[in-house]
């Protein structure tokens, strides 16, 4: 049985008061949902805060990107080793805007990856479709080249540790939730796509969905039977909607 996450992504979003009372609003349901991982991932600068907020509650935490390089002459990142200092858990890589807005091709998203595990986190994987994509029908092709870019740099056993989360690009902020037959059908093509790589890794890791999951379709999506939980942007800011959301994965 794979363990379902529930992992809010804050995005650009929080100042120091909203992220106290967002942490306070929802550290009750995640240690009443011991069945569930409830996670979050605040903007860097919020880390130091939210691991303290933590400290006595079950909500894991981690970054939303993350630099290749430890340390040195690199202005502006933020390194592995420094968010794990802070009890970090996990780092997104590859989310989509990261694609988009900064350029990150497969091969950095690959390096990346690399960098999150060297130095014991966790990598959450974002791949997902564009609209256009999906409408001339390579969504397989596009998750399989994504995943294909880290297998080749990290192998596939690195897989065995990390966790996927499949965002189609079209859902995601714009109030348009993949349904949960489209979901299930791109996970479950993930998951048989892995098992001809590795039986121990399709078993193992944890796939999660993102795109405007919202309290009262996340019950639905996390019914499936290859959907382990959730990666929520908009609603994991809104303390009522990301309860509801955890509850629907118990
Ligand atoms: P929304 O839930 O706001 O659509 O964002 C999804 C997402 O990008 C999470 O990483």
């Amino acid at each position: 049985m794979r363990t379902p996450i529930v992992m809010g992504n804050w995005k650009l979003n929080g100042s120091k008061e909203s992220v106290t009372a967002l942490i306070k609003g929802i550290e009750a349901a995640a240690d009443a949902a011991p069945n569930v991982e409830v996670a979050v991932c605040p903007p860097a600068i919020f880390i130091d805060q939210v691991a303290t907020l933590c400290a006595n509650n079950s909500i894991e935490f981690g970054a939303q990107d993350i630099s290749t390089e430890v340390s040195g002459a690199f202005t502006g990142e933020t390194s592995t080793v420094m968010v794990k200092e802070f009890g970090a858990k996990y780092s997104l890589v590859g989310h989509s805007e990261r694609r988009q807005y900064h350029n990150e091709t497969d091969a950095l998203v690959a390096a990346k990856f690399v960098a999150i595990q060297a130095n014991g986190l966790v990598p959450v994987l974002c791949i997902g479709e564009t609209l256009e994509e999906r409408e001339a029908d390579v969504t397989k092709k596009v998750v399989e080249t994504q995943i294909k870019a880290v297998i080749d740099l990290a192998g596939i056993e690195a897989l065995e540790n990390c966790v996927i989360a499949y965002e189609p690009v079209w859902a995601i902020g714009t109030g348009k939730v993949a349904t949960s037959e489209q979901a299930q059908e791109v996970h479950a093509h993930i998951r048989s796509w892995l098992a001809e790589q590795s039986k121990v890794v399709a078993e193992k890791v944890q796939i999660l969905y993102g795109g405007s999951v919202k309290a009262a379709s996340a019950k639905e999506l996390f019914a499936q039977p290859d959907i382990d939980g959730g990666l929520v942007g908009g609603a994991a800011l809104i303390v009522e909607e990301f309860v509801g959301i955890i509850e629907g994965a118990k």
